[in-house]
């Protein structure tokens, strides 16, 4: 897949999938923009890859407004929007305060609305654009222990089907990879100690139905595809990259 020409902008594009996301349009000719709050990865990601930085928070909207605007002044377009920033809270209902739900809903819930709305402006215009956002399992499924992650991630499927909805005749697609268990920072994150290899291989051997966690890798594969144009006939998709998880 050839992206030469494409500019891609891609959240969370640190660490994890939106980092593998970034280094895989990079490495296929994209000029890739990398928005994150995390300046020290961004700056690492960037430097390996020649991506443009812009360090900011996805759940304030001047901030997507401004940096949107500013790369279609500088680059001339948007092509690509892959919305990867995301943050986990491992907490049922009852453990869940005021500020915790709140803070999830603002990155997964608002900071993709406001990315995709923002893009859209300049979409709307060119009469083209790609839109993939990153969903997950527990936005088909529910799980316990993960109240206000399972809800915000529902809502980003959600959001990328009324989208794709609203944007089919302007030539805009949008879609979402919903992907199972990934090796990432998140996997180990709000947990009150790291999970070791063996504890990880333990949650895969019981949950998994290949018995393995996914590269980050495996997952940009399935956004790349998405991206471009031999996923032409797809909008309004939810993709599973879940090795058969939500198969049962
Ligand atoms: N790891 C998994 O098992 C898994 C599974 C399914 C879905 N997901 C989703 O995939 C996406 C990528 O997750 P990952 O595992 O690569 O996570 P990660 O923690 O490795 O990376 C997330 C990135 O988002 C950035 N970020 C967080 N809050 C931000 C904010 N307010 N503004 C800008 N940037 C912000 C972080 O700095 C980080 O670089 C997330 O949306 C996550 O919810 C993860």
């Amino acid at each position: 897949m050839s992206f030469t020409g494409k500019v891609a902008v891609v959240t969370g594009g640190s660490s994890g999938m939106g980092a593998a996301t970034v280094r895989a349009l990079a490495s296929a000719g994209a000029q890739v923009n990398l928005i994150d709050i995390d300046r020290k990865g961004a700056e690492g990601i960037a430097q390996e890859t020649g991506s443009e930085v812009f360090i900011g928070d996805v759940s304030n909207s001047e901030f997507c407004d401004q940096t949107l605007n500013s790369i279609v002044d500088a680059q001339g377009q948007i092509d690509i929007l892959v919305n990867a920033a995301g943050i986990i809270l491992r907490a049922d209902a009852l453990e869940t305060n005021d500020d915790n739900w709140r803070r999830i809903m603002a990155v997964n819930v608002d900071g993709v609305f406001f990315m995709c709305r923002s893009v859209l402006r300049h979409m709307v215009n060119a009469k083209s654009g790609v839109i993939v956002n990153f969903g997950s399992i527990w936005g088909n499924v529910a799980g316990a222990g993960v109240t206000a992650y399972c809800v915000s991630k529902g809502a980003v499927h959600q959001l990328t089907k009324a989208l794709a909805l609203e944007h089919a005749e302007n030539g805009i697609r949008v879609n979402a990879v919903a992907p199972g268990e990934v090796n990432t920072p998140m996997i180990k994150s709000g947990r009150d100690k790291p999970p070791t290899v063996d504890e990880l291989q333990d949650l895969a051997n019981r949950t998994i139905p290949i018995k393995r966690l996914a590269e980050p890798e495996e997952i940009a594969e399935v956004v790349l595809f998405l991206a471009s144009e031999r996923s032409s006939y797809m909008t309004g998709s939810i993709i599973p990259v879940d090795a058969g998880y939500t198969a049962r």
